[in-house]
Order: structure tokens, then C-alpha cells, then sequence
């Protein structure tokens, strides 16, 4: 969907959902294909580019059917946290919107959209769930814990008073679906395995009326904040985004030792992924639309906050 199709919408609306959203209209399933021994021999499970350890020269030593598994790997840990996410997370977030419990009025329709963004995440969880289960008994993955990221978030929510949390509940919904639609159109411009790709597809044309739709009850929040509790939201904002990029470390070394690297191997493997400066570059290319609309709530235009996402390397002063 285009911007200016996007400018048309009415505000705090998800468009035309009934004959928009995947739940409504995608009948597609979603097994494998029949000849996926052959098209794995031209795509790929998730596009290298976004596994960046899959470039590195020891992964490249060890040959295509490593770097496949890899990728296999890296898939089922994606479609594992997407599933957590929609549920534990996002689906959360729009229970704040739902039922009252920020401190601001909801309008009728972003009550309406929230209940409806809240259908769609339950069927990307049940898509998303679908294709990882097939994938897992297909290489005999059994590594499924929950990944890292997911714990942290809601270790946050656990660390923040009672009173504040359906802010910061409301804030890590904000973060993850401004981030997901860029990261999810990314990863469908490669040739991926047919099922995969639909799926992915599905998700983002969903996701893109999220980012919208959250971005715009992001700066109706704003506006209604007061000085301290956007204080409070804007420390938030900073941590929550943090959280969203960092590598799961355990995780990558345990998804390298299956496809068979020694523990020295693997570290070296995934050194540059690890550094303080690459943690902030994948800030900056992956919470764009984030920051754009933490701009048009011209939150920045505080000196304080604007100093403070400078510093972290999140944003340019
Ligand atoms: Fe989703
Ligand atoms: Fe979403």
C-alpha cells in the first residue's frame, strides 16, 4: 500500500480491515511444498543477508547444507518469538487500548481497530506456529525455549510499579510494530521457500496497517501526557528499543553447535554481532519508523530526550 493511499484513511483505523486483513481474506494453507528438496536447491529458508554470521568465512567453509540448517534454525527461533510475541506481548499491549486502562479517552474506532489488530496477531501466532512445526520435525529441532528477547521484555514490565505498567505495556507494542513491518519487508524481497514466503507476505501486508495505526495512537498518547509521565515514557522508550535489537547470545551458540561448531568456532563466528557499535547500527536501520513517529509526536523536540537517544547511537543530534 502506498503513503498517499495511507494519507486517505481515516485516522486510528485500520482501512478497510473486512477486506484487507489475512484473517478475512487469506485462504491460503500454509505445508510445505511437495517439491521442497528441490526449490531448497535455489531458495533459501530465511535470506542470508538478515543471518549475517551465515556470511562469515567459517560458516562458508562448511558448505550449503550448513548454512541451510542454520537458516532452518533461524526460522523456527522467528516463527517461535513471533508466535510469544503476538500473544504475550503485542496482543497485551492492545488490551491497554481495549479496556480503558491508559490514562487518556479511546475514541470509537481506535477501540474498534485495536480489537480487530488484536484478531489478526492471534491468526499470524496460528500461521507463524503452523510453518515452525513443520520445519522443527523436518531437521528434528527440538531446541524451542523460549527466546531470550521475550523474557527481558516482560522482565521490564515485572520491574516497573503497578500503576506505570499499562504504559510501558502500551509502549512495547508501540516499539515491536513499528519495527516488525520494515523487518518483515525485508526479509520477503529475497527467493524464499514458496510457503515460507506467503506466509511472511501475509504477515507484512498486516503488519504495514499496524505500523500505521500504532504510530498514530503513539502521538494521540503523547499529546495527552503530562511532563512526568513522559519522563517516564521517553526512559522507557529508550530501554524497550535497546531490548528489541540484542543479540540472544546463548541461543546463537546453541543453534551453531547443532549444525556442529566447536564452542571457539562458534565465538569467533559471532564476534561482530556481539560489539556495542552493532547493537546500535541495527537500532538505526531497523527502528526507523519508530523514531518517525516518535518524531511527529515531536518528542525530540525535547532537548533532554533528543540528547539522550544521541548518546545510546540511536538516533543522529
Ligand atoms: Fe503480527
Ligand atoms: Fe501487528
Amino acid at each position: 500500500m502506498t503513503g498517499a493511499t495511507f494519507m486517505q484513511l481515516p485516522r486510528y483505523t485500520l482501512g478497510d480491515w473486512d477486506n484487507k486483513a489475512a484473517v478475512r481474506t487469506r485462504r491460503d494453507h500454509y505445508r510445505l511444498p511437495d517439491d521442497l528438496e528441490q526449490q531448497l536447491s535455489i531458495r533459501d529458508w530465511f535470506p542470508p543477508a538478515f543471518i549475517p554470521y551465515v556470511e562469515h568465512p567459517l560458516v562458508h567453509r562448511a558448505g550449503r547444507a550448513v548454512a541451510q540448517r542454520l537458516a532452518a534454525n533461524h526460522l523456527v527461533y522467528f516463527l517461535d518469538y513471533t508466535t510469544l510475541l503476538e500473544h504475550r506481548v503485542v496482543n497485551r499491549s492492545v488490551e491497554t487500548i481495549v479496556h480503558g486502562e491508559l490514562a487518556v479517552p479511546i475514541p470509537g474506532q481506535m477501540k474498534t481497530a485495536a480489537l480487530q489488530l488484536y484478531t489478526d496477531e492471534g491468526y499470524h501466532a496460528l500461521f507463524s506456529n503452523e510453518v515452525a512445526e513443520q520445519i522443527a520435525a523436518l531437521y528434528g529441532i527440538e531446541d524451542r525455549q523460549p527466546p531470550r528477547r521475550i523474557n527481558r521484555l516482560l522482565a521490564m514490565i515485572e520491574a516497573t510499579s503497578p500503576t506505570d505498567r499499562p504504559l510501558a505495556w502500551f509502549l512495547l507494542g508501540f516499539v515491536s510494530e513499528t519495527i516488525i513491518a520494515r523487518e518483515l519487508l525485508a526479509v520477503t524481497r529475497h527467493t524464499l521457500v514458496c510457503t515460507v514466503y506467503r506466509m511472511l507476505r501475509n504477515h507484512l501486508e498486516d503488519e504495514a496497517r499496524h505500523s500505521r495505526y500504532f504510530s498514530q495512537v503513539f502521538q494521540y498518547l503523547w499529546s495527552a501526557l503530562d511532563a512526568t509521565q513522559r519522563d517516564l515514557a521517553a526512559g522507557m522508550l529508550l530501554r524497550i528499543i535497546g531490548l528489541y535489537f540484542e543479540p540472544d547470545e546463548p541461543w546463537l551458540l546453541r543453534s551453531l553447535a547443532s549444525a556442529g561448531f566447536e564452542e571457539q568456532s562458534s565465538r569467533q563466528i559471532i564476534f561482530a554481532l556481539l560489539q556495542p557499535g552493532a547493537h546500535a547500527q541495527r537500532v538505526r536501520s531497523g527502528a526507523v519508523s519508530t523514531f518517525t513517529a516518535m518524531r511527529n509526536a515531536s518528542l525530540f523536540d525535547n532537548d533532554h530526550y533528543r540528547m539522550v537517544f544521541t548518546q545510546a547511537g540511536f538516533i543522529d543530534g
